[in-house]
């Protein structure tokens, strides 16, 4: 399996996935429909992002599996499949604020979390003009700077966290917020898994965690922050909403404490 090859082609197709996103973005917004629950929506442009992916991944690799938030799973033969959110922080996105990602990895194995092993990754948020891409075993950069966690936090960790669409489960999600606290010295919700994790491996964030995400929202983001260095791990994995923790080490082990 050539890691350098398809984290290549992820990173060319997260590029222009992330400029037809970026242009349906200023042409307006159109909702298609409601998903989970009424905040969980879905934009004509997520559609057609993630059918851009498609046909340029068909076209590169076409015996290759397929699994997208909007279209689903495609088994494919090559035991390569690729783990696509189309328009990662669609409520932002919906809202114009400019952090929304697209989030491309190509992972090997099977496609359940925790059983697959991811092999390229990129992450590109358009409207703020940058791409994070990793390759297992070569890194993890940024327009040519390789990327890398943090390691100290003398006044703390600065954390960010996200929250499902389910209003049910807000107050459990706070209730585990204000369990870190203790260890943050600030926290944010940046509305794009995919980036959040993102910025842990460059190192803008100490540490990351959330409940019941999707394997698309972080798929990419996961490699990426181990390949600067970092550690992900997911807790509760039999529950529907499994916890994900990703940091550098030391500040990883002190939210699996407290999470665990
Ligand atoms: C969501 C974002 C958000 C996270 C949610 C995800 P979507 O993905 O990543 O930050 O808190 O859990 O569902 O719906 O914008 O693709
Ligand atoms: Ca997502």
């Amino acid at each position: 399996m050539d890691a350098a090859q398809l984290h290549a082609l992820a990173v060319d197709i997260a590029r222009e996935a992330g400029e037809l996103a970026k242009m349906r973005r200023s042409a307006g917004v159109a909702l298609a429909a409601t998903k989970s629950t009424l905040a969980d929506i879905v934009t004509e442009a997520d559609r057609e992002v993630e059918e851009l992916i498609r046909k340029r991944v068909a076209a590169a690799r076409p015996d290759d599996g397929f699994l997208g938030e909007e279209s689903g799973a495609d088994a494919g033969g090559t035991g390569v499949t690729w783990v696509v959110d189309p328009i990662d922080g669609t409520v932002n996105y919906a809202y114009g604020i400019p952090s929304y990602s697209v989030s491309i990895a190509a992972v090997h194995g099977s496609t359940e979390p925790g059983q697959w092993q991811a092999l390229a990754a990129a992450v590109c948020a358009p409207a703020l003009g940058e791409l994070f891409s990793a390759e297992r075993g070569g890194g993890a950069w940024q327009d040519g700077h390789a990327l890398r966690v943090t390691s100290e936090v003398p006044a703390g960790a600065l954390l960010s966290t996200g929250f499902g669409y389910d209003p049910a489960t807000h107050d459990g999600d706070l209730q585990t917020v204000r369990a870190v606290m203790p260890i943050a010295r600030d926290l944010r919700r940046g509305g794009s898994a995919a980036l959040d994790l993102a910025y842990v491996a460059a190192g803008r964030l100490d540490g990351y965690f959330e409940r019941g995400l999707n394997a698309w929202d972080f798929a990419a983001g996961a490699l990426l922050v181990e390949e600067a260095g970092g550690r992900v791990s997911r807790l509760d994995t039999q529950s529907p909403r499994p916890m994900l923790i990703a940091a550098g080490i030391e500040v990883h082990d002190r939210l699996s404490a407290i999470l665990g």
